[in-house]
């Protein structure tokens, strides 16, 4: 097994910089990374087994089912998963192969989270001594060039994480994508799609309110870095669909007037009542709008693997 490793170290001054920049900008955002601490991640893990947030279970079976019917593609090709995280989809699909498929094949999980890499890459290995594992520790959003290239390759890019991206960079990462790939290669991209907006609402605002804590958890995160004094009680979550955007946004609301101490930088942020901070946007696609990311890329959609309800699709891409 080996760990490379790309990402640049950034200091802890360009994190105070950001963030700054962010809540002092008009309208006030946070970037969704900063969701992911400890108790952030564990927060997401509980997300998922949510019965209202139905993506991850959907996108499960689905992998069940097509990992059997792609089996024959995946043979002898350089598996590259894009943000692989704790590699649980990919145990899926590599449970559903059979052995020798998996000996034939070189996975490469990458990541833009060292340790998410080396600890699932680890656990996998175990899993699956027959199968070589590569490690990538790398912003695949920024640079693909870190990725190998010498033989077919099938990508995969799961968890609707598409979805996060503005549609100008969600178009900019697919034209990167289809830049590097060759005419033999795939991709096989998760996506969750436009549906009724209830079910999608529900999804963001759940009954036990985890993700209202996650949420604000980004302010304990933000706490920690800019020395702020955030009170996440004074904020409340508001999760909601945004139609003319196709995307769910998700922003912290100030219940009263607040003004905000940064002591790092002896500045103040200050909010009026009912002003929000946007921290998440979740792009919802259709069959339409997977095409014009597919034609914008240079690729095609060979197969579409959905279930009943059309709420999740795989979408399986090669090159025109
Ligand atoms: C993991 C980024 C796909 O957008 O649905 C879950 C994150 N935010 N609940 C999503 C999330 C609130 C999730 N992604």
């Amino acid at each position: 097994m080996i760990i490379e490793d790309h990402i640049p170290k950034v200091g802890e001054s360009s994190i105070q910089e950001e963030l700054l920049n962010c809540l002092t900008s008009e309208p006030k955002m946070l970037p969704s990374m900063y969701f992911y601490d400890n108790y952030g991640s564990e927060l997401f893990e509980k997300i998922t087994q949510l019965e209202e947030y139905y993506q991850p279970k959907i996108e499960m079976l689905l992998l069940r089912s097509t990992a059997r019917k792609l089996k024959g593609e995946i043979k002898d090709c350089d598996l590259v998963e894009l943000g692989s995280g704790d590699c649980s989809k990919i145990s899926v699909l590599l449970d559903e192969i059979p052995e020798e498929i998996r000996q034939s094949i070189v996975y490469y999980p990458v990541d833009i989270c060292k340790e998410a890499i080396e600890r699932s890459a680890c656990n996998l290995q175990e899993k699956y001594p027959e199968m070589a594992i590569h490690g990538i520790t790398a912003d695949f959003l920024e640079h693909l060039e870190n990725i190998p290239g010498k033989r077919r390759r099938f990508f995969c890019f799961f968890g609707s994480t598409i979805g996060n991206l503005s549609e100008e960079k969600a178009f900019e990462f697919m034209e990167n994508l289809g830049d590097i790939m060759s005419r033999d290669d795939r991709l096989l991209l998760g996506i969750d799609m436009v549906k009724d907006i209830d079910i999608i609402e529900r999804a963001y605002n759940d009954s036990k309110g985890i993700t209202a804590e996650f949420n604000k958890n980004i302010l304990k995160v933000t706490n920690s870095h800019l020395g702020t004094d955030f009170d996440p009680e004074e904020f409340e979550h508001v999760a909601f669909f945004n139609e003319n955007n196709s995307r769910i946004e998700m922003h912290l609301e100030a219940k009263k007037d607040l003004e905000i101490d940064i002591p790092f930088f002896s500045e103040k942020i200050v909010f009026k009542k009912g002003e929000t901070i946007h921290t998440e946007n979740s792009h919802k696609y259709t069959a339409e709008s997977i095409s014009r990311l597919a034609d914008a890329a240079g690729l095609t959609m060979k197969n579409t693997f959905t279930d009943e309800k059309e709420w999740f699709s795989l979408v399986e891409m090669v090159k025109v």
